[in-house]
């Protein structure tokens, strides 16, 4: 080493052998924990279950099952084309929110709002539906899956007004909420809960 390395001011420049290369891999890992950090960060949010939407004489039953009204506000918990707080407001007469991660699906669903002319009656939000306040809905409606279903339980109970109605297509919501009314549309089940308390 020479004198000059030894005070430490050009040390990095005279490293050779073994010594250079092992503080190349600490440079290398550096900036890969960055590079990771970053796109994380960056990385949009997954949906927990991809869309698949609803049949439309399903989502007229779900409607009709929770006796929607124009005083209803219905909110769908993962939105997708928008085809359920559509119907709600054009066939129900309710205003209708969505919820939804998918800003394509968003995008979507805000033109066919104003393709069936119900724009001001209806409104989606992107976002995650866990962290969505919910607690202006009078009607929620999902069709996601039973563990999300199960997930949802403790929102239902803590933002939910008693009088609220929760309906779901296909799945339940475990053995801990059974539903007050089920019905078979066209082969397809859907379930209905009413918030008491
Ligand atoms: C099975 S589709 C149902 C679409 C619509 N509700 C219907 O019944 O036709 C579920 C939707 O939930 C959305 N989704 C999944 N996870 C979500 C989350 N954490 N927050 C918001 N939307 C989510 C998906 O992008 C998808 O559009």
């Amino acid at each position: 080493m020479s004198e000059r390395s030894r005070r430490g001011g050009r040390f990095r420049a005279d490293l050779t052998g073994p010594a250079k290369a092992g503080h190349h891999v600490r440079l290398l890992v550096f900036a890969l924990i960055v590079l990771t950090a970053a796109a994380l960060r960056s990385s949009p949010q997954r949906p927990d279950v991809r869309f698949l939407p609803t049949p439309q004489n399903v989502v007229e039953a779900m409607l009709a099952l929770a006796h929607v009204t124009p005083a209803d506000i219905v909110f769908d918990l993962g939105s997708g084309d928008g085809r359920i707080p559509i119907t709600a407001a054009q066939k129900f007469g309710a205003r209708g929110v969505g919820v939804e991660l998918d800003q394509r699906l968003i995008r979507l669903a805000r033109e066919n709002a104003a393709r069936a002319g119900v724009s001001d009656r209806v409104t989606f939000i992107e976002g995650d539906l866990f962290q969505a306040d919910i607690s202006s809905a009078t009607v929620v409606t999902i069709f996601l899956l039973p563990s999300l279903n199960v997930r949802l339980i403790p929102k239902f109970e803590q933002e939910l007004r008693p009088g609220a109605r929760i309906v779901s297509h296909h799945f339940g919501m475990g053995d801990r909420w059974a539903p007050d009314a089920e019905q078979d549309v066209s082969g397809l089940m859907i379930y209905l809960w009413n918030k008491k308390s």
